[in-house]
């Protein structure tokens, strides 16, 4: 079915495959307006462009007329889609800055469509980490990348940094553009990893948790369709491509960042290895060793699983118990203590649960239970993503 695309154009020789890739768009039946940089206009004139589109071509921000006809917010609801091709390594710096300085990005800041980019450069640009930072943090929040593409380059080096053709384009772009899976459109707002409750500025006191559970299943419940948001403790884990992501120390910083996040949530998941206890105090000052004894006092943290089914008695809450004995009877407790619609009990202990790469899961809801593994994280992070999903459609049926 034909669509609203914007295409933005920016500053690049591979602006000139922009024309055929106009063309192409409008002979699979989408409407294409063009938004062209001030870089793309030394590489493709807007006539050109126009003549291609059947539209108007938009270039600046600061355009009367053209803001009359349609401002720059109608532009950026209007578009179903925002494919930016080719995008620059400067465009995607300023877009990865959130920066709105031309038209262009800052439709970018307007939009709630689906963002697509067609990175172009020379290979070592595209190599060069500055680039690859600002090509992870756009796409941890929701851009999705084609290509580049491997071969010659017109600048006469060889390696990735190609702009994809026009037809590989689009083809990549029918494939998956549109959310789709379980829980496709569902916002999702997952915790993971350990928190750190601190002693003094250099000591902590901490947990075994990696993450690596938490982690696999925000990228399986992306791959379902969701849009997910990972509150996490410290995790030396790259967060998945096309997650939003919130990194926090303590439990005090999850329980905060959680509840800023919660409004607009259909499912929260508390996979965190969230302490439970902290020092009443954390010193100023490294303590020294000057006594044989120490005691540190500690104070309860907040629970967060069970303050967000207080606040939001609507959510599809799913729960992790970590047990090292008698799974089903704590997990079943858990499961109605704190009024949650699924909790994955893990068995834990040396070798199990924390730390490793497998792991198995007893899943316990009001009138049911399923066994998951045993088997890796990833491939359990997956068929828990489809039974919440399952579970999430039968409750809202
Ligand atoms: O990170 P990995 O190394 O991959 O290991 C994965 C894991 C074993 C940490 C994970 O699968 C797991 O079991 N997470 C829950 C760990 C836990 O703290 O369980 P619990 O039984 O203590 O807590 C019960 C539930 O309440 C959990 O959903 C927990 O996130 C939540 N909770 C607990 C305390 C607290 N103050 N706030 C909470 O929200």
């Amino acid at each position: 079915m034909g669509r609203n695309i914007l295409l933005g154009i920016t500053g690049g020789i591979a602006a000139y495959k922009a024309c055929d890739l106009t063309r192409r768009l409008r002979e699979q039946g989408h409407t294409v307006q063009v938004v062209m940089t001030a870089g793309a206009e030394a590489f493709v004139t807007p006539l050109t462009l126009q003549a291609l589109s059947g539209r108007s071509v938009r270039t600046t921000l600061f355009d009367p007329g053209a803001e009359a006809a349609m401002g720059h917010i109608e532009l950026a609801r209007w578009a179903d889609l925002v494919l930016v091709a080719p995008a620059s390594a400067d465009f995607m710096a300023r877009a990865a800055q959130g920066m709105a300085d031309d038209l262009l990005t800052t439709v970018l800041l307007a939009t709630a469509a689906p963002v697509l980019m067609a990175p172009a450069m020379n290979q070592q640009m595209w190599k060069h980490p500055a680039v690859q930072a600002n090509v992870q943090l756009l796409e941890r929040r929701g851009v999705r990348m084609l290509g580049p593409g491997v071969g010659d380059q017109a600048c006469g080096d060889v390696g990735a940094g190609r702009m994809l053709e026009p037809l590989e384009i689009i083809a990549a772009m029918e494939d998956g553009s549109q959310p789709s899976g379980p829980l496709a459109g569902c916002q999702v707002l997952l915790t993971a990893g350990p928190t750190r409750e601190a002693i003094d500025p250099v000591r902590f006191l901490s947990n075994r948790s990696s993450g690596r559970m938490g982690f696999a299943l925000a990228a399986a419940l992306h791959r379902a369709g969701a849009s997910v948001t990972l509150v996490h403790g410290p995790c030396a884990l790259d967060v998945p491509a096309g997650v939003q992501a919130i990194a926090v120390e303590s439990a005090a910083q999850m329980h905060a960042a959680v509840m800023q996040e919660l409004p607009q949530q259909q499912i929260f998941i508390g996979c965190a290895a969230v302490a439970d206890y902290r020092p009443v105090d954390c010193a100023d000052a490294k303590i020294k060793k000057t006594q044989d004894e120490m005691a540190l006092r500690m104070v309860r943290n907040p629970d967060i699983l069970a303050d967000v089914t207080q606040a939001r008695p609507d959510i599809f809450a799913v729960g992790f118990a970590a047990e090292t004995h008698d799974l089903a009877s704590y997990a079943r407790d858990k499961l109605q203590r704190k009024k949650l619609a699924l909790i994955c009990a893990n068995e834990v202990g040396p070798g199990k649960g924390f730390e490793v790469d497998h792991n198995q899961l007893q899943v316990f809801w009001a009138d049911g239970e399923a066994q998951l593994g045993p088997g890796p994280k990833t491939a359990l992070a997956d068929q828990l993503a489809a039974l919440i999903g399952d579970r999430y459609q039968h409750d809202n049926a």
